[in-house]
C-alpha cells in the first residue's frame, strides 16, 4: 500500500489557515497556494536518488552530489491543480508539465474527462500529480489511471486538503502511489465538498464565483 505523508510543517499549516478563511481573496489565495506548493515540493522530492560527480571549486577539485535517476514530470489536474504548478516548476526547472482536464459532474460528483496533453516521453518520467483537493478521490484516481494508460509507472500524488474517504479510494485503486497531503479534514458534505475545507479551490483561484 502506498504511504500517506501528512506534511504538517508550521509554515504550511499557517499558510493553509489563511487560505481556508472565507475573506481571503483570489490574489492572496493564489500566492499562498504557490508558496505551499513550493514547500511541499521540498518534502515530495526528499527521496530523489543522488550521485557524486567530480567538480572544481575556485579552491580545489572535489566530489559533490547531484540529483540523478529519472526525469520528472508535473501533471496538474485542471483547473485547480494549475495553482500548484509554479511552486514545483520553480524548484525543478527541467521538469516537463502535462495537463489533465477533469470536472466533477454536478449531480453524480464523478469526474468527467475533457482534456489530456502529456509530454511524449511521459512514460519514462517520474510523475508528480498535483491537485489541491482530494474529496471523493474520483478525480485523482482517474487522472492516475490515465497516466498509467500512457505508460507511467512511478507516480506520486500531492494534494493540499483531503478526507479519509478520498485517500482510501486512491489507495484502493492505486496501491503503488504515495500521497502527500497537508491536511486530512473531517468529512464530505451532501455536495461532496470537504468540511471544513476551503471551498471550491478552482473558483477561489480564478475568481469564478
Ligand atoms: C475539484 C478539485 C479536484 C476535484 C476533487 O475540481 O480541483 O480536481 O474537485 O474532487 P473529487 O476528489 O471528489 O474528485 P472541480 O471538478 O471542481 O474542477 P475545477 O478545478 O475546474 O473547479
Ligand atoms: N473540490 C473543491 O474544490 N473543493 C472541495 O471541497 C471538494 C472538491
Amino acid at each position: 500500500m502506498g504511504q500517506v505523508h501528512v506534511i504538517d510543517h508550521p509554515l504550511i499549516q499557517h499558510k493553509l489557515t489563511l487560505m481556508r478563511q472565507v475573506e481571503t481573496g483570489a490574489k492572496d489565495f493564489r500566492e499562498l497556494l504557490k508558496e505551499i506548493a513550493t514547500l511541499m515540493c521540498y518534502e515530495v522530492t526528499r527521496d530523489l536518488p543522488m550521485e557524486e560527480i567530480e567538480i572544481e571549486t575556485p579552491i580545489c577539485k572535489c566530489k559533490s552530489r547531484v540529483i540523478t535517476g529519472k526525469k520528472l514530470g508535473i501533471v496538474p489536474i485542471l483547473r485547480a491543480g494549475l495553482g500548484m504548478v509554479d511552486g514545483f516548476v520553480n524548484m525543478i526547472p527541467t521538469c516537463k508539465v502535462g495537463h489533465i482536464g477533469l470536472y466533477r459532474d454536478p449531480v453524480t460528483h464523478e469526474p468527467v474527462e475533457y482534456y489530456c496533453k502529456l509530454p511524449p516521453d511521459v512514460g519514462d518520467r517520474e510523475i508528480i500529480v498535483v491537485d489541491p483537493m482530494l474529496a471523493t478521490g474520483g478525480s485523482s484516481t482517474d487522472a492516475i489511471t490515465m497516466l498509467k494508460e500512457h505508460g507511467c509507472k512511478y507516480i506520486k500524488l500531492v494534494c493540499l486538503v483531503g478526507v479519509q474517504e478520498g485517500i482510501k479510494r486512491v489507495q484502493e485503486a492505486h496501491p503503488d502511489v504515495d500521497i502527500y497531503i497537508a491536511a486530512v479534514d473531517e468529512y464530505l458534505n451532501e455536495n461532496k465538498y470537504i468540511v471544513p475545507g476551503l471551498g471550491d479551490a478552482g473558483d477561489r483561484i480564478f475568481g469564478t464565483k
